[in-house]
Formats: C-alpha cells, structure tokens, sequence
C-alpha cells in the first residue's frame, strides 16, 4: 500500500497538460466518485493498525497534490485565454473615436469661405521672414518707433537676421511683387510675437490679411466688404463701427468693432458695457507700399485688412482664455465634434 501512494504522489508530481481536458481527466481519475483515491479509502480498513498513521498521511497527501496540481494547470489555461484576448492586435480599438476640428481651423475656414463668395483667393507665404517683406516695404523705415508696435523674435541665419514674421501683412508685398492687379487675396497664417502668455496674450497666434487691388478701389469698397463679413460671421442684424487708427501700410487707417452679439450691444462684461468688440485693423494701402511693390500707385488702389483668428472664435464661440487653443485638453477640444 505504501508503495502504490508513494508511486502515486510522484505520478501527480510529473502530471503536466496540453488542454484542459486533460486535467478534468487527471481528476476524474484521481479525485472522481470512482476514482483511485475512493479505492484506496476502501482499502484502508485493511491495513494494519501500526501503519494506519503514515498511510493516512499518505493517502491525504495525495488528496492535497492532486487538487494542487489542477488548481495549477486550471489557472494557466484561463490566463491563457485571457492574455490572447488582451494582445489580439488585429482587433479594432474601441470605441472607436473620431478627433475633432480645432476651432481655429473650423473659424479660418468659415472666413474663407465667406471671402470666397465674393470672389477673395487664398494665398501662403513663409513664417520665418527677412526685414523687408514684414517691416520695410510695408513702409516701416528702419528704426521707426512703429517696428515697436510688435514685439519681433529675430532669428540668425545664413541669409542674416530674420524674424519670425509679425503679421501676415507680409504676405501682401509677396503677392503684389509677383502678381498684376486686379488682386482679390486672403492670407491665412500663424504669426509670432514676443508677448507674455497670458489669458489675453500669447507667443503665436494666427492671423487673416486682405487685400484688394484694383482700379478705383475707394474707401466705401472696404467698408462694404467688412459689413457684409460681419452680418455673413455674427449674424444678419450685426453692425459695424470704425474708429481712425494708425498703421504705418495703409492711410487712412481704421480698427473696425462689431455689434456685440453677446448682449445685443446692450452692454455686458464681454463688450465691457461698450456694446461693441474690436475684430480687425484695415485701411487703405498707403502708394509708398504699393510703389515699394512694384505697383503703380497712380492707376492702382487698393484696400488691406487684418484680423486675428483667435479673437474671432473667442467671440464666436465664447472662449475666455487664449491659451486654451494650444494647451491640447480633450475636454475643451471635444466640444467642437461634429462641427464641419
Ligand atoms: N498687420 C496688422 C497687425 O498685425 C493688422 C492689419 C491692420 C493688417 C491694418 C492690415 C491693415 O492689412 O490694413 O496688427
């Protein structure tokens, strides 16, 4: 007897299996209702009262391994299971989420539609941009106290200093050097500036120029288009107001403000109880940039606007603080789903 469960404790200890129905196997044989280890509790009356101890023993040990050993194997076999499950590559993520478009590209894409109704084209110019094209064509004469207006970061490179451009201004001396009027032009782009970051100012943002150059473009051209931008943007009973401004490019010069949409120009905290938001700079071009261009200022005129994407989509869209564009939260991006 004693041999027969010393064998058997050792025939459990080797037990290994491919499949687990291997193991329910192992047990029926070993633990089943007629099972190995039912006979040997059968036989047990016969043994002799001075081995009845170690044999017990035994015969319990064997119990103990077996249900061990396939507790063992059972376990492997799920985690198997379960590891394949977890490491299917092939498997689609899910849920599976689409992004979102950023609000500054979903309002520069709204500006530029409106603008193409009315027949403007989109053109590009570089961000990294040499003195002439973002200061001195657009009748900033070296030194003037005007380049102080915006805060340039320079940058050295083989050609000398460069800056990184300031305004997309620069990309109307670019066109005009290179193209005939009549010009009807928009000039999307990210611009930079040394600023503080803060909820009302940052480093780069993004800017829309126009430009209009024809023959006998007057002032009444430009405020026209501006008025039918604001109604397409705000709203059909927006109205626009302008102020006289200084910009070194264009005379005369305006900043132009919208009807605050948020109160009705009643007056709230938004428009600061003025009724109106400033939304862009713009007048005139000045004859010294178009000659500077290559253009001639006596048969041509022509009129400049500017304005700066994210202070649209604050308003639009109701955004407080600047650095949210930038900072990537999910919960601030996610608002925009859906919008085309
Ligand atoms: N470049 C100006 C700026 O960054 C904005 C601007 C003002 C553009 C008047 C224009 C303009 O074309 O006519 O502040």
């Amino acid at each position: 007897m004693k041999e027969k469960l010393t064998a058997l404790i050792a025939e459990v200890e080797q037990f290994t299996a491919q499949k687990p129905e291997q193991v329910e196997e192992f047990r029926i044989k070993i633990l089943g209702s007629k099972g190995i280890l039912k006979d040997l509790f059968a036989d047990f009356k016969n043994v002799p009262n001075e081995e009845k101890k170690e044999v017990g023993q035994l015969i319990n040990q064997v119990k103990e391994n077996a249900q061990a050993k396939i507790d063992a194997l059972k376990a492997v076999f799920e985690n198997a299971v379960n590891s394949t499950e977890t490491i299917d590559l092939t498997k689609p993520a899910y849920p599976n989420e689409v992004g979102s478009r950023h609000p500054i590209s979903l309002v520069k894409n709204e500006i530029i539609e409106i603008f193409s109704r009315i027949g403007f084209t989109v053109s590009e110019g570089p961000e990294i941009e040499d003195d002439w094209h973002n200061f001195s064509a657009l009748n900033f004469p070296p030194e003037h106290p005007a380049r102080d207006m915006q805060d340039t970061f320079f940058v050295e490179s083989a050609n000398g200093e460069m800056a990184l451009r300031t305004h997309t201004s620069s990309v109307q001396v670019r066109i005009m050097e290179n193209q005939k009027p009549p010009i009807r032009t928009l000039s999307p782009g990210r611009v930079y500036r040394n600023e503080a970051i803060s909820a009302r100012a940052h480093c780069f943002f993004h800017q829309i120029e126009g430009l209009y150059i024809a023959e006998n473009v007057s002032f009444a051209d430009l405020k026209q288009t501006l008025l039918y931008f604001a109604k397409e943007m705000f709203g059909e009973q927006t109205e626009i107001r302008l102020r006289p401004s200084y910009f070194p490019f264009t005379e005369p010069s305006a900043e132009v403000d919208v009807s605050c949409s948020v109160c009705n120009s009643k007056g709230c905290n938004v428009c600061k109880y003025s009724g109106f938001l400033e939304i862009l700079g713009c007048g005139m071009v000045d004859p010294n940039v178009l000659e500077n261009c290559g253009i001639d200022s006596k048969k041509y005129s022509g009129f400049a606007f500017g304005m700066g994407v994210e202070r649209i989509a604050m308003l639009k869209y109701k955004i407080n603080d600047l650095r949210l564009y930038s900072e990537g939260d999910v919960r601030f991006l996610n608002q925009f789903k859906g919008a085309l």
